[in-house]
């Protein structure tokens, strides 16, 4: 009984290193799905949440991506972001293997109102907080389950905004007016997103490994990975140090996530919020 208890727990913390996956929550979005593209091409194994599975697929088959590599690299589990179990279920497969690394990406669809003072809101204006909390209470309740996971957990990276620091301005001039005032709800709610981040980092009961927040400045184009300038063209900058510019394009910003989070692992951006732009 002994045994067979030890050898389940070992066999366990094999899973556990031994299988990595990286898994993406928005992989339908212009940024992520081009991360996702380049992990795929990378020949990295992904488990990802979608709503709606088949617009995921048909995503990945336009930018080339083969049936086969879809089918030997990709799990696509179907769920909303509101669903604890779902994202539970894309975490851990299903011999015990952990994440090791998260990728979101999730955003809600802009609306507008009349209001002169915030005449841009989203469908779900607190999209971006619900998705780390969830994430969050995800992992804690695998971590009770499954203690053995607890020794490798992921990191996160997530996509935030220009325009919600702190520290620094980071927004042109020019843009200053749309970014704090047409655009202060959905930026309320990236800033939740990034402290749920960062507070779940550090300390001992912290739920990652590390965290990133990735803050483009405003989106342009699409997913195509061929539409974009390439992500070695990017201004990167730092919180204390922003990189500030008018526009960046969702094929870059994806591309970068992949060489510098993904390909690398990321631990040099662990902490940062990091500005992206053209
Ligand atoms: N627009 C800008 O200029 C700008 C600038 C800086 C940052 N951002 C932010 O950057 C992020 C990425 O933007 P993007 O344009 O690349 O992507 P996007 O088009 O905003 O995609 C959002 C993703 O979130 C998913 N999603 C939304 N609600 C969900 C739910 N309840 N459950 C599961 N998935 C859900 C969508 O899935 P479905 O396909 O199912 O809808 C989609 O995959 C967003 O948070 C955005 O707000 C935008």
């Amino acid at each position: 009984m002994t045994t067979s208890i030890n050898n389940h727990i070992h066999n366990e913390i094999d899973m556990t290193i031994s299988s990595r996956f990286i898994t993406f929550f928005g992989a339908t979005g212009g940024c992520t799905n081009a991360a996702l593209v380049h992990t795929l091409n990378a020949g990295i194994q992904v488990r990802a949440l979608a709503r709606t599975p088949s617009k995921l697929t048909d995503m990945l088959l336009a930018q080339g991506i083969s049936k086969s590599t879809i089918d030997s690299q990709l799990t696509i589990v179907k769920g909303d972001i509101a669903s604890v179990p779902a994202i539970k279920s894309v975490l851990l497969s299903g011999d015990y293997a952990l994440a090791s690394q998260i990728m979101s990406g999730v955003g809600g669809t802009p609306q507008l109102r009349w209001s002169l003072k915030h005449p841009v809101t989203i469908d779900n204006p607190e999209i971006c907080a619900s998705t780390t909390k969830n994430i969050v209470q995800a992992l804690r309740e695998i971590y009770l389950e499954h203690p053995s996971t607890a020794a490798h957990k992921p990191s996160i990276v997530i996509i935030s905004t220009t325009g919600v620091s702190d520290v620094c301005e980071d927004v042109p001039f020019g843009f200053q007016t749309m970014y704090h005032v047409a655009l202060a709800d959905p930026h309320k709610d990236k800033k939740v997103m990034e402290k749920i981040i960062t507070e779940n980092a550090t300390g001992s009961d912290a739920v990652f490994r590390g965290a990133i927040a990735v803050r483009p400045s405003l989106l342009t184009g699409d997913q195509n990975i061929k539409g974009g300038k390439g992500w070695k063209s990017l201004r990167v900058g730092q919180e204390d140090k922003p990189a500030i510019g008018y526009t960046v394009h969702k094929a870059d910003v994806g591309e970068w996530i992949f060489e510098e989070t993904i390909k690398t692992d990321g631990q040099r951006w662990f902490g940062q919020k990091v500005t992206l732009t053209n």
